[in-house]
């Protein structure tokens, strides 16, 4: 399979890639409907939906000019099946289907969680199985063996928020934008130290597992009991943010070394829009070698979604005998996980 085309629509953003090979991105656009949903300080599930519908086309023709590749030239077609909004996973799997069927060629649906898991390999060609992958996103926080495009092991995973989840909502409380990550990472970039201290839920459990919602809810007290003199500074933001960041940092960088240490792999990829933090990256390229851990964190465009991800795990599963046909149905949860315990 020499061309795969890739669509991915489970949340705000439309994307449409073009990859050569499982390994070489030709083109990967990406449109969000983000700003559509900033008033309302989360994605509105309807609004989505629409604006997918709307800019799917165009995102896919850009994808195919910029790759300066015609439809009659795919050979593979991949999409997002799940998790996400099951309105926005629909357009994006109906076009899939419809291509297939009009092209009369194979299609293959791709986890989104997993995709993230495995963008690691597709930014560093050097990276191998078996190797251990984090996925923190806005909706999901795991620890991934990973052995191969379609055998994987959950190892950890939260019990509660998802890491991205818990840093929007810490925003909210101090009043930043939607979504708080990069607003978070922005204003505790520099700080040396914080005179807040948050808790570090299960840092020292035998388990992998980790607990988001304990920080977030230790952050919620602390700002309540602040509030009660006078209304937050500047300042008591940023040592809130680096407080909290230096949290959710240590438990992630911790418990990941740890499980790689447990599952005897040397090799850790990070994914997921989280990945993004410029505090996680620093810590983890100073503590993972410590431990004989390589980490990879892709770049910032294979971090947050896009389709580049869905067609590169695509194609390795359609290497390794996958094969959907067009009743493939959409999910919204990361089944591969199971239920939150
Ligand atoms: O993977 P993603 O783009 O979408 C999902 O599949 O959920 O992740 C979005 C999450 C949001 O919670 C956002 O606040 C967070 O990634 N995020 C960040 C940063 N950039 C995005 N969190 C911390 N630091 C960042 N620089
Ligand atoms: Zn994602």
């Amino acid at each position: 399979m020499k061309i795969t085309l890739g669509l991915e629509t489970s949340c705000d953003e439309t994307s449409a890639a073009v990859v050569c090979d499982g390994r070489k991105v030709l083109s990967n656009v990406v449109v969000s409907s983000l700003k559509e949903h900033q008033a309302f300080g989360g994605v509105v599930p309807e609004i989505a939906s629409r604006a997918q519908l709307e800019v799917l086309l165009p995102v896919l023709d850009r994808a195919l000019k910029t790759a300066k590749t015609k439809l009659s030239d795919v050979d593979l077609l991949a999409v997002t099946q799940g998790p996400g909004l099951l309105g926005p996973l629909l357009v994006g799997l109906s076009a899939a289907k419809a291509l297939s069927l009009a092209l009369g060629r194979p299609l293959v649906g791709v986890d989104h969680v997993l995709a993230h898991a495995h963008a690691g390999l597709l930014a560093d060609s050097s990276v191998r199985y078996p190797c251990l992958a984090l996925v923190i996103s806005g909706g999901h926080t795991v620890i991934l063996r990973l052995d191969s495009a379609s055998r994987h092991r959950v190892v950890g995973r939260t019990i509660d928020d998802a890491a991205g989840e818990a840093i929007d909502k810490v925003a909210k409380m101090l009043g930043l934008g939607y979504p708080g990550g990069p607003e978070i990472d922005r204003l505790a970039k520099g700080a040396k130290s914080s005179p807040f201290h948050f808790t570090r839920p299960l840092l020292t459990s035998d388990s992998f597992d980790f607990s988001f919602s304990g920080i977030k809810t230790a952050v919620f007290y602390e700002v309540l009991k602040l509030k009660k003199n006078k209304p937050l500074t500047p300042t008591m933001k940023r040592d809130i943010c680096v407080g909290f960041q230096e949290a959710v940092c240590d438990v992630l960088v911790k418990k990941t070394l740890r499980a790689a240490a447990s599952e005897g792999l040397d090799t850790v990829v990070v994914g997921g829009g989280v990945s993004a933090n410029s505090r996680l990256r620093q810590r983890m390229a100073a503590e993972a070698p410590k431990a004989g851990v390589r980490a990879v964190f892709p770049p910032l465009a294979l971090c947050q979604d896009n389709a580049a991800m869905i067609a590169a795990l695509g194609a390795a599963l359609y290497r390794e005998g996958r094969r959907d046909t067009l009743d493939l149905a959409s999910y919204p949860d990361f089944v591969s996980a199971g239920p939150r315990r």
